[in-house]
């Protein structure tokens, strides 16, 4: 039967995540698509290292030549992170007319304007999923399930290792060196962590939503950012006091055909659906004039849960290939040409 060819780039928690998910199931994918879904070879740092997958079938190599020049390989899935080399080998996987499926946040968010247009160009898929609260299908849920209203407020727990830090703080009075500490032992922080306290990663993935639910271009520049790293144990109980729980929201306003996009550490109301949001757990609040409020709620993070995003995204792809329609992207192609500057 028909076989589909997979690139990967980068071989870490993530990337042994997708060969588990494409190995262990398969039978459902072949069910959809009517092909077997194979990833083919995968670039690595290193060769000798141990890994936690069943590598057979697919073959390591440390030039990633070997890949986007494969002319067997259809589709390139990046989860090795980085922005520079990394934007370089997605605008080459482009330029050779290979679909990108990325978990990239950080390209995402600084370049994803230019890598769109460079894949509409070439007429290649171009999808993200994962680089937005891992597991949840929020992106598709703005662009495809809520494609037809008009999003006005997007509010998101978009990082699972402050939510983790100021759920432990709160609940169990942990400080807030131990409850990063641990949230870095279970491996969701940042490999360095400031990203993530300071907000700045939160503030990526809104620039990411805040673009998709409102068409716009969002600038990472715009998007006001403070972190949780002064919050005390204090302004907890505090805050306790008063009724509320202290969240790190991202928030995304779109009125009078103006955005604003900030994130920072937030009251909620205890009965306000994010309130309720804990450990490492991200949620995505989003209302629409006709549909009113509605909730995503999972894993922001994760081997297999990013790993079923990115699949999911393969799966899309391979469809489009099949319909012939292939050019698609989480916005419509044509979003370079409706994408409006806010005012300011
Ligand atoms: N460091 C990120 C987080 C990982 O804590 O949410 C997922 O993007």
């Amino acid at each position: 039967g028909n076989k589909v060819s997979i690139g990967l780039l980068g071989l870490g928690v993530v990337g042994t995540g997708v060969i588990k998910i494409i190995k262990d199931h398969q039978e459902k994918l072949v069910h959809q698509l009517g092909s077997d879904v194979q990833v083919k070879s995968a670039l690595v740092r290193s060769l000798d290292k141990e890994r936690d997958v069943s590598l057979e079938g697919t073959l390591l190599t440390t030039n990633p030549d070997d890949i986007l020049n494969d002319p067997e390989i259809d589709i390139i899935v990046e989860v090795m992170g980085g922005i520079d080399q990394t934007r370089e080998y997605i605008l080459k996987a482009f330029s050779t007319k290979k679909h990108v499926v990325s978990a990239n946040k950080d390209l995402v968010a600084l370049h994803g304007p230019e890598l769109q247009e460079a894949a509409r160009k070439n007429k290649c898929d171009f999808y993200y999923e994962a680089s937005v609260a891992g597991g949840i299908p929020i992106l598709r849920g703005i662009t495809e399930g809520l494609s037809s209203d008009r999003i006005t407020k997007i509010m998101g727990i978009v990082n699972g290792t402050t939510n983790y830090i100021l759920t432990k703080m709160d609940k169990e009075g942990l400080s807030y060196d131990v409850a990063l500490k641990q949230a870095q032992e279970l491996g969701f922080a940042e490999a360095d962590p400031t990203a993530d306290v300071e907000g700045l990663d939160a503030a990526r993935k809104m620039a990411i939503l805040a673009r998709l639910a409102f068409s716009m271009d969002v600038d990472l520049e715009d998007v006001k950012v403070k972190g949780i790293s002064n919050i005390s144990l204090d302004d907890l109980k505090y805050a306790n006091k008063l009724g509320y729980t202290m969240k790190l929201i991202g928030n995304a306003d779109f009125k009078d055909d103006k955005i604003e996009v900030d994130v920072q550490p937030t009251m909620l109301a205890k009965n306000h659906p994010l309130a309720s949001v804990n450990d490492e757990f991200n949620a995505v609040y989003v209302y629409g004039d006709a549909v009113g409020e509605t909730m995503f709620y999972g894993p922001g993070a994760g081997s297999l849960p990013t790993a079923t995003a990115i699949t999911s995204d393969v799966v899309s792809v391979i469809k489009n290939m099949l319909l012939g329609v292939t050019g698609s992207q989480h916005l419509d192609p044509h979003f370079d040409k409706q994408l409006k500057t806010a005012d300011k």
